[in-house]
């Protein structure tokens, strides 16, 4: 067996290679799931779903959608969450402006961090962009400093953009 499908813990913060191996698993589950749907509500609860029970040492994963220009609560796993977040708010808020992913490795040294779950030590969040427009963001928590790096950003981003390109998502997202 290849050494990258060795690691016990295959996403865990010291997994090394085995991270974009277990991402491209968790896409291919995904494409199977968005075989026969297109419903954005449906697919965007099923990966929030899918990431939070797959990826270990999260306490929240969920997504934020652009409405009327601020970012509204969407599916989501985890304890309850702010509803509303102002576009350039907190690190959501951020991403959303930019267009960009960020990347927090504390998140108390961030500027402006809104903290829904006290637990929070790192945040990812990842822009969702549909032919140069803003649709909302996939945010994901960790209680543990330094969780997600460069490899968690490809990977999400991977799986963002096969849920825009498998779903119908301007049902209920914005239009920026
Ligand atoms: N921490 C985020 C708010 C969303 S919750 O983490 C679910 C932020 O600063 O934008």
């Amino acid at each position: 067996m290849h050494e990258e499908h060795t690691v016990t813990h295959p996403l865990g913060p010291a997994a090394g290679p085995a991270k974009p191996v277990a991402y491209r698993e968790l896409k291919t589950q995904l494409t199977g799931l968005f075989a026969y749907e297109r419903d954005g509500l449906a697919n965007a609860a099923n990966t929030a779903a899918a990431l939070y029970h797959s990826l270990p040492d999260l306490n929240w994963a969920g997504f934020y959608f652009l409405r009327a220009d601020e970012l509204v609560l969407g599916p989501f796993q985890g304890k309850v969450a702010c509803v509303r977040i102002a576009l350039g708010s907190g690190v959501c808020g951020t991403a959303a402006e930019r267009r960009e992913a960020v990347l927090v490795a504390d998140v108390h040294a961030f500027p402006g961090h809104i903290a829904c779950d006290a637990n929070s030590r790192s945040e990812i969040v990842i822009p969702l962009v549909q032919g140069g427009r803003l649709l909302g963001v996939l945010d994901l928590d960790s209680p543990s400093l330094a969780r997600f790096d460069d490899e968690d950003r490809m990977g999400l981003g991977a799986i963002v953009e096969l849920l825009l390109e498998s779903s119908d998502l301007s049902r209920f997202a914005g239009v920026r």
